[in-house]
């Protein structure tokens, strides 16, 4: 599932800039919590007593330390522990020095959890959202009329319609608001659509893209600084 998407570069100006995607759709047994978290990791987990909820969390984190390990090119998941900041997002804590500050964006959608690590120099967001017909009629009557007619040029209504909802989440964690600031600063006002991907930007925040795709019943959105040129090999 979107494993094509793994192998990403950001860059600039001849300028690549460190950063690694990973998804995780294992089911988290205790055999896998074991691996990646260290004990005092997993007392927190141990308190998280909604059943789904705690799988998200683990998967989420999984993907995150599977990218970060990528980024730092480590193989012991335990040295990185992700705790929450106060608006909910997530904070990378890790005994490793680099020249980057490393930040991670997490996102989870019905037994599937993706995570990007990246350096604090580029803010990004990332965001999975499952094209679910019952969840329809409360995101479109959430979008503008602009916005409605932009999705016109998607494959279908419903993509369209997920793609940005995703964009916007993605969006709402680069900015680390959430969804919580009027709803109408995370006007999306362009897409293309390509071959293989959509792009487009937001009306408010210009400085921002997004990147989205759609597969497997899903819509997956990266949101990057606009000057920047993002490729998938
Ligand atoms: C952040 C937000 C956008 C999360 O979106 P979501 O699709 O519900 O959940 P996702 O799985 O994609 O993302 C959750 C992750 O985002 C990250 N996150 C949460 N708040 C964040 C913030 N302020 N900044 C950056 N990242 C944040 C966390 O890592 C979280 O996972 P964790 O708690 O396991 O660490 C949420 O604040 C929100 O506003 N959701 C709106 C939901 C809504 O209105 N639904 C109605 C649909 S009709």
């Amino acid at each position: 599932m979107f494993s094509q998407l793994t192998k990403l570069y950001i860059h600039l100006g001849g300028i690549n800039y460190p950063c690694a995607l990973e998804f995780c759709n294992d089911s988290p047994d205790e055999v896998i919590v074991q691996k990646y978290f260290s004990s005092e990791e997993q007392k927190d987990i141990s308190l998280i007593d909604i059943p789904k909820r705690k799988n998200d969390y683990i998967q989420g984190r999984i993907a995150a330390k599977k990218a970060l390990q990528s980024l730092y090119k480590v193989n012991d998941p335990q040295i990185f522990n992700i705790k929450t900041g106060v608006f909910g997002q997530p904070i990378v804590l890790s005994p490793l020095k680099q020249n980057f500050v490393t930040e991670v964006s997490i996102t989870h959608s019905h037994g599937v959890a993706a995570a990007l690590a990246f350096t604090n120099e580029i803010p990004m967001g990332i965001d999975i959202e499952k094209i679910d017909p019952i969840k329809i009629n409360n995101i479109k009557n959430r979008l503008s009329k602009q916005e409605y007619e932009i999705i016109s040029a998607a494959p279908s209504i419903e993509e369209g319609i997920f793609t940005l909802w995703s964009a916007k989440e993605a969006l709402s964690k680069a900015l680390l608001t959430g969804l919580n600031a009027s709803f109408f600063l995370y006007e999306i006002n362009n897409l293309k659509i390509h071959d293989s991907y959509i792009e487009g930007s937001f009306l408010h925040f210009h400085q921002y893209k997004f990147i989205s795709f759609i597969g497997n019943g899903l819509a997956f959105s990266i949101v990057i600084p606009k000057n920047l040129a993002i490729k998938f090999n």
